[in-house]
């Protein structure tokens, strides 16, 4: 089956009262088939309701496969584990967004364009120094990724392709540049230019952790961790963040636009901001005298709204698998660092209990990715702050390639939920002096 076209067979039948609707059934390439409702109001008068949307497919796409119960997760077909034992960031996100992986000649072409577009327009930095000096790096972002967008006017063209084209390219370039600059701002030290003789994470880690008066050498031990998170982030088909990114799309925003919704989407405790989230109750657990038990009851307390941060998914229900290459990757970064590894032990621990809890086996409760990533970026020195930053780095090529597969699909429409209206009749307005 090719995207965009998925084929259409069978129909299932929806009685409404005396009527009977019939109502396409379409199908997936691996068996995640839906029902097509697109008519249901026009035929019945009846829309489906289904709050958090655990139940309804946005889009057809041909990008990322997820099965929840079997804990695969594909990018145009390849499986995470061998992208993250074979591959690169960048050739991730060419895969991505161009949906085949690139030949030596494509994959050098791309990497000379993402690496000559590192720079920030140098009025940028004014805007860095107007934020307060504890701005959280995740707003300092969102905002320099919208703000981009007066730079570079061309990207409202988001039917042109050469100009869609640059802007994939600026984007992937200068997001690193944005999230490392809003880290100096917020340590008050210099702003780090980028390197072009570095690679994509070890420009990062230049930019971030280097300064004017010392040598930095980036660790390649620590580079290929960073690398390997890049990838393992760096799509999850229709998520929160990734949904935000094509509701604004949709409306025909331009893609700076677009994605810094979708990292304004990222930044909250129940999706990339766990992994800040994760270390902070790690953190908490050990101030507190360590006792696990009383933690993982806490998080069972139906009258306490304290949540296990990183356990849990919509729709992994058996395990994660980025969470388990992550945290075999935890051992070797904690090694190469030599990072003080108490947070490890307590969170290898936590997971024990959670795991032998029937509360969280019953309810197919299993460590995320957020749950061990937070602890590699914390060897590598990265403040809690930064963590998700790091995420939407790695997720950037991911919402580029949803965007680009919703503008080119003709099946695309400005996104428009409907409702059910629970609220008061119709009533006449009564003057303030009478109310
Ligand atoms: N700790 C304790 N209880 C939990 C947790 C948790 N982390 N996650 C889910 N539950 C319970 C929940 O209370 C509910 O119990 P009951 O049936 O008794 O009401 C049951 O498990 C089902 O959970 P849900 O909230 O209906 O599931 P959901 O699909 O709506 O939420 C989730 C998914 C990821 C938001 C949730 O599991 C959660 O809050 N986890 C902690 C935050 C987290 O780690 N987020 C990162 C997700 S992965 C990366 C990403 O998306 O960025």
């Amino acid at each position: 089956m090719t995207a965009g076209s998925p084929p259409t067979t069978d129909a299932a039948e929806l009685r409404v009262g005396d009527r009977t609707l019939s109502l396409p059934v379409v199908r997936g390439t691996e068996g995640d088939d839906a029902l097509d409702i697109s008519r249901l109001r026009a035929e019945s008068g009846l829309i489906t309701l289904d709050p958090g949307f655990g139940n309804t497919g946005a889009a057809t796409s041909a990008i990322t496969f997820l099965d929840g119960e079997a804990g695969v997760l594909r990018y145009r077909g390849y499986p995470i584990e061998q992208l993250a034992e074979h591959s690169t960031f960048l050739e991730v996100a060419y895969l991505l967004v161009y949906g085949d992986l690139p030949t030596q000649e494509q994959l050098n072409s791309f990497v000379t364009e993402v690496t000559h577009h590192t720079l920030i327009r140098e009025e940028m930095r004014n805007f860095f120094d107007s934020f307060p000096t504890d701005a959280h790096p995740m707003a300092v972002l969102a905002s320099g990724v919208v703000g981009m967008s007066t730079f570079y006017p061309d990207s409202q063209n988001i039917f042109d392709a050469d100009a869609v084209e640059v802007t994939i390219n600026r984007l992937i370039a200068k997001v690193p540049t944005l999230a490392a600059w809003s880290f100096k701002k917020a340590v008050g030290q210099p702003y780090v230019y980028p390197r072009n003789d570095l690679g994509y994470a070890p420009n990062l880690l230049h930019m971030m952790f280097a300064v004017p008066s010392e040598d930095y050498e980036v660790d390649p031990a620590v580079a290929e961790a960073l690398d390997l998170l890049l990838i393992l982030h760096a799509d999850h088909e229709q998520n929160a963040s990734t949904s935000t990114v094509r509701l604004v799309g949709s409306t025909h925003a331009n893609l700076y636009a677009s994605i810094s919704a979708g990292i304004s989407a990222l930044w909250g405790p129940l999706h990339g901001g766990a992994n800040e989230a994760v270390i902070n109750t790690l953190e908490q657990i050990v101030a507190d005298g360590g006792n696990l038990q009383k933690w993982v009851d806490k998080a069972k307390d139906p009258n306490d709204s304290f949540r296990l941060a990183g356990f849990g998914h919509r729709v992994y229900k058996n395990f994660d698998p980025r969470a388990t290459i992550i945290k075999r990757a935890a051992d070797r970064v904690l090694a190469a660092t030599g990072a003080d590894d108490d947070l490890f032990e307590v969170a290898q621990r936590l997971e024990e209990v959670a795991l032998n809890d029937e509360y969280f086996v019953g309810r197919k409760l299993y460590p995320n990715v957020d749950f061990y990533s937070g602890l590699i970026y914390r060897a590598i020195g990265f403040p809690k702050n930064m963590y998700t930053n790091c995420f939407a780095i790695g997720r950037l090529p991911g919402w580029i390639a949803q965007w680009k597969e919703m503008m080119s699909s003709p099946e695309t429409k400005i996104g428009r939920p409907r409702q059910v209206y629970v609220g008061t009749g119709s009533r006449d307005y009564v003057a303030i002096e009478q109310r």
